[in-house]
């Protein structure tokens, strides 16, 4: 239990002053296209990874289910605007369908009906003032682009790049911020990794840090297109979002919070490191440990690859803020190499993680509910890369389905409380405030079981009915007073 202080200048009560999120924090929702779009073939529309294998290997999915109409939203998308409308955010985080975009992946062949429904959406949101984030990359690569080798191919950066600057010059008049990947990790470790999300190739330890390589040089990529070609007349931002638990360690000894510190930066520094820290490249330790590792199983050189300082330097400084998706906490410990070590990030990483049994559980076995992993995060954050601008792009709350869902409201609301006090406390600099998820969706290897939506979606009505939970008044509240209710009165300071 960590020690609570109270900070009396800021005690909440009636005569006392309120903590605010100051007047240009911005709150939004988000949602991604594989999991909400449906349309999965709809005019011109090519494959992806994750229509591949629902399609050629349905019980890659927990109930056998796909994306292929999921929410629906390729034809709802005025009424999730209006669905946006009603909560009164100000913005909203979409990811763009790479393959609807241009079919096989290539940039010689654009599909013009993706271009016109995502001109509408961002049409449509901009009709009532709320900004559209979009993340360029959220899981859907194109099966084409797989079928050569997919992310641990480094040509996949230039098709990618290729990608990217056909969206800048169809949306980038319109969209002011971008966000080239979502959750890397997820990626290369649950993608090629031996994971349970598309493409499953199961190469440990080998591929997953290939496509990890070939990541952070896209991005690098990206945002240098962007900075040479549009910036100046487009005046956007553009960034990445990385994704961690907080790591508390277990007790006080120097072990367990090596530990930690090891996997917040082999989880989130992997990716934070070469682009946010002073000197770049991959953090030391994570460097370390898989080159001993490595020598101990036999390799020649590192199984990670290698990054020259030509490359440091072409990834670093590569973004105008950092993206954080954030849900849980665990407690790590020291755990001893095995004898023999197999191959993979995991066992590189070799840390023991539990969670606290008395913590608030959810329907998914990873989320607790732990309001101040949050907060110890951020300031993890501002002090690791000289507190960089922040969003939180995605934190959320999985139920199996309840329209009063006070678990979800519980969540949201202690989770808010600790991001308040991040900002005005600890004064970490962070701007926006994302929850997962507008609507219950295609919860990828978990089908459809799990709810994360504010708005709950009736997936056996062919008309995919949305109706809103009892935490849509909730945040709704919160975004037009821009204040958490407390329940207990204290503000402490970590
Ligand atoms: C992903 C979302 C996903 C959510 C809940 C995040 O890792 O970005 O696509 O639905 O977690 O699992």
């Amino acid at each position: 239990m960590q020690m609570r202080f109270l900070f009396f200048t800021f005690i909440y009560s009636s005569c006392a002053q309120q903590l605010l999120f100051p007047n240009d924090f911005k709150f939004g929702v988000a949602t991604s296209s594989y999991q909400i779009e449906g349309g999965w073939n709809a005019s011109g529309k090519g494959e992806n990874i994750w229509d591949h294998m629902t399609h050629n290997n349905p019980k890659s999915i927990q109930d056998k289910s796909n994306g292929d109409i999921a929410c629906d939203s390729y034809h709802l998308w005025k009424t999730d605007v209006q669905l946006l409308k009603n909560l009164g955010v100000h913005f909203y985080r979409f990811s763009l369908s790479w393959s609807r975009l241009l079919p096989n992946g290539l940039n010689n062949r654009i599909n013009y009906d993706g271009v016109h429904y995502y001109n509408n959406l961002i049409d449509e949101l901009l009709k009532y003032n709320i900004e559209p984030v979009v993340t360029l990359y959220h899981w859907d690569l194109p099966q084409g682009i797989q079928n050569i080798g997919g992310w641990p191919n480094i040509a996949t950066a230039d098709y990618f790049m290729d990608y990217a600057k056909v969206a800048f010059d169809l949306f980038g008049d319109r969209v002011k911020t971008w966000i080239t990947f979502n959750e890397p990790i997820e990626i290369c470790v649950s993608g090629y990794g031996g994971g349970d999300k598309a493409p499953r190739i199961i190469y440990p330890g080998i591929s997953d840090y290939l496509c990890g390589k070939t990541i952070l040089i896209a991005h690098a990529k990206v945002y240098h297109l962007y900075n040479n070609y549009y910036r100046a007349k487009q005046r956007g931002k553009i960034g990445i979002t990385i994704d961690t638990a907080w790591n508390e360690p277990n007790d006080n000894t120097t072990l367990s919070k090596e530990a930690s510190e090891l996997s917040l930066q082999m989880q989130f520094g992997w990716w934070a490191h070469p682009i946010f820290s002073k000197n770049g490249d991959y953090p030391n330790v994570m460097k370390e440990r898989i080159a001993n590792i490595s020598k101990l199983q036999n390799f020649k050189t590192s199984r990670l690859p290698n990054l020259i300082n030509h490359e440091i330097n072409y990834i670093k400084g590569t973004a105008d803020f950092v993206g954080v998706n954030h849900y849980s906490t665990v407690l790590t410990s020291y755990q001893p190499l095995p004898k023999t070590i197999p191959v993979s990030f995991y066992n590189d990483l070799c840390v023991k993680s539990e969670v606290d049994p008395k913590w608030k559980p959810s329907a998914a076995t990873w989320v607790k509910d732990v309001p101040w992993g949050l907060r110890k995060l951020l300031n993890w954050i501002k002090n690791e890369y000289s507190n960089p601008v922040t969003y939180v792009t995605e934190n959320g709350y999985p139920d199996l389905g309840e329209l009063n869902d006070v678990g979800r409201i519980n969540y949201l609301q202690g989770y808010l409380k600790e991001l308040l006090l991040a900002v005005v406390v600890d004064k970490c600099n962070v701007a926006a405030y994302t929850v997962w998820s507008l609507l219950d969706n295609m919860e990828w290897a978990e089908g459809y079981k799990l709810k994360f939506g504010l708005y709950n979606v009736n997936f056996s009505d062919p008309t995919r009915k949305r109706t809103a939970k009892s935490s849509v008044e909730f945040y709704k509240n919160i975004i037009k007073s821009r204040m958490i209710p407390f329940d207990n009165a204290e503000v402490y300071i970590l």
